[in-house]
């Protein structure tokens, strides 16, 4: 795919989607600006260059209406803080009126304006040609960098290429460094651990990543339905009754692949799911009846951990237990750690699993956290990203 290193930006207007969909708490402050930051190398480039800066983005799921809460004018204010230079906003909630067509129209090199959210405009989420032009009429070149937002077909993310000369920015390009890295030509032994509550949610990634892994490590809520599927009884321990037959097709299709797949041997379990319920270390074949399986056992984190440690590629999508209670962590903290420890490449691939890595500090230990949750997810089942698709090819 062409990246913005591929054309010359000199005097241009450069239309660029970045996913600024960052999380906001009741007053309207950003919490966490990391895919601000993983913008910067693009946007930075692009004004380096001597161009001229258009920022689009989405930023929540408003009703296709503007909605203040929804509104783009705090990132549009950090932004101006980190890039320290002003980041031109127009807060009447239009995403092209007449006075952002006015203020794209008078940009100089260096400049930067960022609309409004584009989902302001029920156009955005149908990818309606008319709302992808408007938009494209006011660059010269669309730059896709929204790793996060390049699952969805819409306006600002794939329309706007049907009109403009489309290529990636710098994060896009690290992003399927990574993960299209490890999935395609991944240094073996090549290991991806899936976690999260549900089965349902990672079927697509279990069924792509069997073709392509070594060992495949199942922990969560979802290795439940897994060890229901092998006969142990699970207690009160999520589960999904209508996936136990896909466990075992998977179980099954592992053996046939050679691919070792690993489940909890212990657990630990509390009666209820509350942070200061009594916990239980216990093996797979004793989980109490009226108990819940809350965490992968001290026995499974130290397997888990001797698994990442021998291998030279590892992913990771979905925590280990119910890490948002301390007591219930232990797994999510060791394996973790293991990843932070180890000479492999480790990938973090976004959402939950992201949110643990930072909130436990191990972030500066791992190769790559990546910026996308829905999109990091379809990209790992092989699916392709409508965002990237629309890229000219070198
Ligand atoms: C995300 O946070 O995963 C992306 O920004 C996409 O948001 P969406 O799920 O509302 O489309």
């Amino acid at each position: 795919k062409k990246t913005v290193k591929d054309i010359d930006l000199k005097g241009k207007k450069v239309l660029m989607r970045a996913d600024f969909n960052v999380p906001l708490n009741e007053d309207g402050v950003i919490t966490d600006d990391t895919r601000i930051q993983a913008a910067l190398p693009t946007i930075k480039y692009i004004l380096d260059q001597g161009a001229s800066l258009i920022l689009m983005s989405h930023l929540g799921r408003p009703k296709n209406e503007p909605d203040p809460k929804f509104s783009l004018l705090p990132v549009a204010k950090r932004l101006s803080e980190v890039l320290g230079t002003e980041v031109v906003f127009n807060d009447d909630g239009e995403v092209v009126g007449q006075v952002t067509k006015d203020a794209a129209a008078a940009l100089k090199p260096g400049q930067i304006l960022l609309l409004q959210n584009t989902r302001f405009r029920p156009e955005e989420k149908k990818n309606e040609p008319s709302f992808a032009k408007e938009l494209a009429s006011l660059g010269d070149v669309f730059v896709e960098d929204a790793f996060g937002s390049s699952h969805r077909a819409h306006a600002s993310t794939a329309g706007v290429a049907d009109y403009l000369p489309a290529v990636s920015g710098f994060l896009i390009q690290k992003e399927l460094d990574f993960i299209g890295g490890a999935l395609e030509d991944p240094k073996r032994p090549f290991v991806a651990i899936l976690g999260g509550s549900k089965v349902s949610d990672k079927i697509g990634v279990i069924n792509n990543l069997l073709e392509k892994v070594d060992s495949l490590i199942v922990g969560g809520g979802m290795a439940f339905t897994f060890l229901k599927a092998q006969g142990y009884e699970i207690g009160s321990s999520l589960l999904e009754e209508d996936k136990i037959d896909l466990a075992k097709e998977l179980l099954a299709k592992a053996e046939a692949k050679g691919v070792k797949l690993l489940l909890p041997v212990d657990v630990v379990v509390a009666p209820e799911f509350k942070a200061d319920a009594p916990a239980t270390n216990v093996k797979v074949d004793a989980i109490p009846a009226d108990q819940m399986g809350l965490d992968i056992g001290v026995e499974t984190q130290k397997l888990f951990a001797d698994t990442i440690k021998d291998a030279k590629t590892v992913i990771w999508n979905g925590p280990m237990g119910v890490f948002e209670f301390p007591e219930f962590a232990k797994g999510t903290v060791a394996v973790a750690k293991a990843m932070a420890e180890s000479d492999a490449v480790t990938i973090i691939g976004g959402g939950d699993s992201a949110a643990a890595v930072k909130q436990l500090g191990f972030e500066d230990g791992m190769s790559h956290i990546s910026t996308g949750g829905g999109a990091s997810l379809e990209f790992m089942e092989g699916k392709v990203l409508p965002g990237i698709d629309v890229l000219e090819n070198k």
